[in-house]
């Protein structure tokens, strides 16, 4: 019973506390004045209401472990509502950490994280990382950014604020409270590599005028503010470059390879590769980007470190391994698209040894988890009679809002 009645007064919140606290006052007072034999009475409904507490904690939320005070970190997600965001939010909440989200909802959704709201180790801030921040935390995952050609495109000069202006931002955030920060960066930052596979030396080849360089020099300039900030002003940085990741959650219509292939094999339509196919691309799952994450953020290496998986494919291939496992589909090849990179394949042998970590889903399992979770979005959609349409046509009708 103590056991029980300890673990859930961990879980509780400030208002629920004070419900048992009258609960169990009442139950004192009518027991100490008045001569009735009456403690079983009074404590059994009580005994019942934790009992239902109990079942709603288990049942509400994912099982969260508890760390004490020392170990229990004050974590700020940017862009925690988004696809990478939410998978790492919940790593740090069922890790026991507390975890503040902050997202502009731009390309993140609540659905992501409705999971944690009420948890008293949880907190979801409706904020741009354009405007400062004043919070107290000690780390920070700077993640807020869209990540996919059609949404960094859609306002280029947004994408360039929230990467220049956000990253100093969260930056300041970091010097005024002590935080560690860990910035998302890409391997974008090597643009079209003329290296292969691309080492964290390589200094990138990107076309600073081009249709993606929004995004490409917009994360390299917010690596060369982390390093300014680390040089300057003795702020802890942590700089990951990441490789093309997939899993449950992406966007499914964002134009990324793995989530147009297998939306277009679930629905019939066929598989369209730009070029002859012959390009290369290589994915990790997401489980095993927010492993690497959360280690290069407790681990003391300060320089670049790439999380991706070595496993390159072309994307014929990709389109053809979707095909089988969905079952239906085509493939029809397009032109070309504008400075798509040829090819893409991450050197990790930094992570691996300096990390100890390394890619450990493969592909196969990855991509089938994630059919089936287009799979259920597709069934809710028609379940709500939502008929989804593309984002470029949605974007199309203004500007956008989030400016
Ligand atoms: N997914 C990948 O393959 C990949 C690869 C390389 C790098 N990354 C980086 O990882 C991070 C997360 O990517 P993702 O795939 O989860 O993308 P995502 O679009 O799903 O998530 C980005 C999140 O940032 C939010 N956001 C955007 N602008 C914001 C702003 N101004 N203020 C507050 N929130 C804002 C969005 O609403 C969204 O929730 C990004 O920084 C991206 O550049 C991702």
């Amino acid at each position: 019973m103590m056991k029980r009645v300890v673990r859930l007064i961990s879980g509780l919140n400030r208002r629920m506390m004070k419900l048992l606290f009258a609960l169990a006052l009442i139950a004192y007072i009518a027991c100490k004045y008045t001569n009735l034999d009456c403690f079983d009475i009074v404590v059994s409904p009580l005994r019942e209401k934790i009992r239902d507490l109990e079942q709603s904690f288990s049942q509400k939320y994912p099982p969260v472990k508890f760390l004490s005070e020392k170990d229990r970190k004050r974590i700020l997600i940017t862009g925690g509502a988004g696809f990478v965001g939410s998978h790492l939010t919940d790593k740090l909440m069922m890790d026991g950490h507390e975890v503040t989200v902050v997202d502009n909802f731009f390309t993140g959704r609540k659905r992501n994280v409705e999971h944690w709201i009420g948890h008293e180790n949880f907190e979801l801030i409706n904020h741009d990382v354009v405007e400062p921040l004043y919070i107290e935390v000690d780390q920070i995952y700077h993640l807020a950014s869209p990540a996919s050609p059609p949404n960094y495109m859609y306002n280029p000069i947004k994408t360039l604020k929230t990467n220049t202006i956000g990253t100093l931002n969260m930056l300041g955030l970091a010097k005024r409270v002590g935080a560690r920060l860990l910035l998302a960066s890409t391997s974008e930052v090597y643009g079209d590599p003329e290296v292969h596979p691309q080492n964290e030396e390589y200094w990138g080849h990107v076309n600073p005028i081009g249709p993606r360089a929004c995004y490409d020099e917009g994360k390299r300039v917010a690596e060369t503010m982390c390093y300014a900030y680390m040089k300057q002003e003795g702020v802890e940085v942590r700089v990951a470059r990441i490789f093309n990741t997939f899993g449950s959650r992406m966007h499914m219509n964002d134009g990324r390879v793995v989530s147009n292939f297998i939306l277009q094999a679930l629905q019939g339509e066929p598989l369209t590769v730009y070029g002859t196919g012959s390009q290369t691309r290589a994915f990790q799952y997401v489980s095993d980007l927010v492993n690497g994450l959360v280690l290069l953020m407790n681990s003391n290496i300060s320089s670049p470190v790439n999380l991706g998986n070595p496993e390159e494919h072309t994307i014929l291939e990709f389109a053809r391994l979707i095909k089988s496992l969905v079952g239906k589909g085509c493939i029809q090849f397009l032109s070309e698209a504008q400075d798509d990179p040829q090819r893409r394949r991450p050197d990790i042998r930094k992570a691996r040894m300096m990390l100890g970590w390394e890619p450990v889903v493969p592909l196969e399992e990855g991509l089938n988890k994630t059919i089936q979770y287009f799979s259920r979005e597709l069934e809710h959609q028609a379940n709500n009679q939502y008929i989804p349409k593309p984002k470029a046509a949605r974007m199309k009708k203004g500007r956008p809002r989030h400016n």
